[in-house]
């Protein structure tokens, strides 16, 4: 087999850490649809880092939509491979059967030769250069199956704070930012955390610096609706962002009950402007 394409990063990674990313994928129209019309629902987990857990945790996710969803974990670093292959092995997983839905295999940008329907990276490319993520992102859109979807992504240790952009084959799809509403102290709080793609663009006259500029002033706008606490006041801000008469972002109408504070735009709505 040739080498992995892409380099070796630090593995950290955490228990429950991607549970925003996770629970917006499951309730994604997009990525349900694509899961669910998969003529085989493969996924491809890149780069799980140090331990085997996220994998597993979007397996299990996953299943809920589709329930013969297989999930491949691919690490760039062998030693990584090796310990999630023997973790899932000691917990008895394979021999009972639970966990045969999930594998660990060598693999990079690639995808190991792999044709998933769905590729979610996590704190992939963020170590890299920018200059790094077009072709990455190209490498991994030419592997994918007919209808096939990315999630490149970002967030903080404990994933409180979490961007992310949806790609199809033929580009970005859509930002999302999702972060816990009781932790934050305003929108803009999620932009340390934005993808590479976007993180050097938060900048005034870029659309991105736009978008969280007015959640900013949209959010202290709707301070009084904080008195029924910080999830009503997220759905608010989501509402006011739309308004005609404060920029009409076309957000995405939010889910009716939604633990996480959750702002959804097309792509074009933050595309960096060279
Ligand atoms: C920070 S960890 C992220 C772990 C997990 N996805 C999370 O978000 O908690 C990044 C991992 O990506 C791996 N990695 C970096 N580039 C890769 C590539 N091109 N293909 C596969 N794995 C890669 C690194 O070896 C590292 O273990």
């Amino acid at each position: 087999m040739s080498r992995p394409v892409g380099a070796i990063t630090r593995g950290t990674t955490g228990y429950n850490r991607l549970r925003r990313s996770d629970r917006w994928l499951v309730h994604s129209a997009r990525v349900r649809t694509a899961l669910s019309a998969a003529s085989d629902p493969l996924v491809v987990d890149l780069g799980y880092g140090a331990l085997p857990v996220t994998t597993l945790e979007l397996a299990a996710r996953l299943q809920s939509v589709r329930a013969d969803t297989r999930v491949v974990g691919l690490e760039i670093h062998p030693e990584r491979v090796a310990t999630a292959r023997a973790l899932v092995l000691q917990a008895g997983q394979d021999a009972s059967g639970r966990h045969t839905s999930v594998e660990f295999t060598l693999g990079g940008f690639e995808l190991a030769g792999l044709r998933p329907v769905l590729v979610r990276a996590f704190n992939v490319l963020r170590q890299y250069p920018v200059e790094a993520v077009p072709e990455a992102w190209a490498t991994m859109q030419h592997r994918l199956a007919p209808g096939g979807l990315i999630v490149d992504g970002t967030c903080d240790e404990l994933g409180r704070l979490s961007c992310w952009v949806l790609l199809d084959a033929t580009g970005p799809v859509s930002l999302t930012l999702a972060c816990d509403p009781f932790s934050i102290e305003r929108p803009s709080d999620l932009a340390v955390r934005l993808p590479k793609v976007l993180i050097h663009h938060n900048v005034p006259g870029q659309r991105i610096h736009a978008l969280l500029s007015a959640a900013d002033l949209a959010w202290a706008s709707v301070a009084g609706h904080g008195v029924f606490g910080p999830r009503v006041r997220w759905r608010a801000m989501l509402e006011l962002l739309r308004d005609e008469n404060f920029g009409g972002f076309p957000v995405e109408p939010p889910r009716r009950r939604m633990r996480d504070g959750v702002l959804t735009v097309p792509w074009a709505t933050v595309a960096p402007l060279s």
